[in-house]
């Protein structure tokens, strides 16, 4: 059709996709169409906006490198992330559920660990952290033979792979829960971190007024045949920065409950205050697939 004036040109577009021969792909681009249009007339976006956006698109993708994912750090700052988590779990989106954001730094093949084992593979000094964790289905009964990864960043607030002072894998184990449905393991309490500022996700973190910190957390992916892999960010309890996450990360159901212990601990090498969390997961019936790894 020929184009006479700004509002036609929703219109046009709708009916120009309208023989796309997958369904789905017709109504994702159809109301895609019609949402961006009803923005542009919204905000009524002038040129010099328009070509400001262009540009930041192209960042974007000019600071994605195999080891940085700058639209995932986009899509987690404009809280696009955690929509999508919270549509798609908890029985799409009715009820509460631990499912959580998978974040940059998840790798294949952590190192298979027996249950009550240390994940801390090279000196880590910071408070000894107990993790028991149990897994089930929406009635409660025990998974056992869910294979768990574990991942975390270190008490400085850095990841293995970003630390020269960390061996390979350290803070990282991947686990098989028992007949109980349980899971166990030592490690250190992690320190919130930094997201990278360098690039567009800068720009929009300084035009508004944010700061550019994640609250600790540690990181959980549980994939059984039969149940929805889960994946997971458990998120300490006494982080200053729990209501201000820049990924806008966190929901009531997955703040861990850390509690702060002073005197015996469940192994005689600790001394002093240590910390414990006792943590449950709900698996969902579904497809139990395994996501890409973010960056390489
Ligand atoms: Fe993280």
């Amino acid at each position: 059709m020929i184009i006479n004036r700004q509002e036609d040109v929703t219109d046009a577009v709708v009916d120009a996709f309208k023989n796309a021969a997958d369904p789905r792909v017709r109504e994702i681009l159809t109301a895609l169409v019609k949402h961006l249009h009803a923005f542009a007339r919204d905000v009524h976006l002038t040129e010099e906006e328009f070509e400001k956006a262009i540009q930041y698109v192209i960042a974007l993708g000019q600071k994605t490198t195999d080891t940085h994912n700058e639209a995932v750090l986009m899509s987690g700052s404009l809280g696009f992330s955690t929509l999508v988590c919270l549509l798609n779990n908890g029985s799409k989106g009715q009820t509460e559920t631990t499912a959580n954001l998978l974040g940059p730094f998840w790798r294949m093949n952590s190192p298979r660990t027996e249950n009550g084992s240390s994940i801390v593979r090279s000196p880590t000094p910071g408070p000894v952290l107990f993790v028991n964790a149990m897994v089930q289905d929406q009635k409660g009964k025990p998974i056992e033979g869910a294979e768990v990864d574990v991942w975390h960043s270190s008490p400085e607030g850095f990841y293995e792979q970003q630390d020269p002072k960390q061996a390979p894998m350290n803070l990282r184990g991947k686990f098989m829960t028992d007949a109980q449905g349980r899971f166990r393991f030592r490690s250190v309490k992690p320190a919130g971190y930094p997201i990278p500022i360098d690039g567009p996700v800068g720009d929009l973190v300084r035009a508004t007024g944010r700061h550019h910190y994640r609250p600790a957390h540690l990181h959980f992916l549980i994939c059984k045949p039969g149940f929805k892999t889960l994946i997971s960010q458990i998120y300490v309890n006494d982080d200053d920065k729990l209501e201000t996450d820049v990924q806008f990360g966190v929901t009531h159901a997955v703040i861990g409950n850390f509690v702060r212990h002073k005197g015996a601990a469940p192994a005689t090498d600790v001394t002093g205050e240590w910390y414990s969390l006792d943590q449950t997961f709900v698996m969902e019936p579904g497809n139990s697939r395994l996501p890409k790894p973010p960056i390489q």
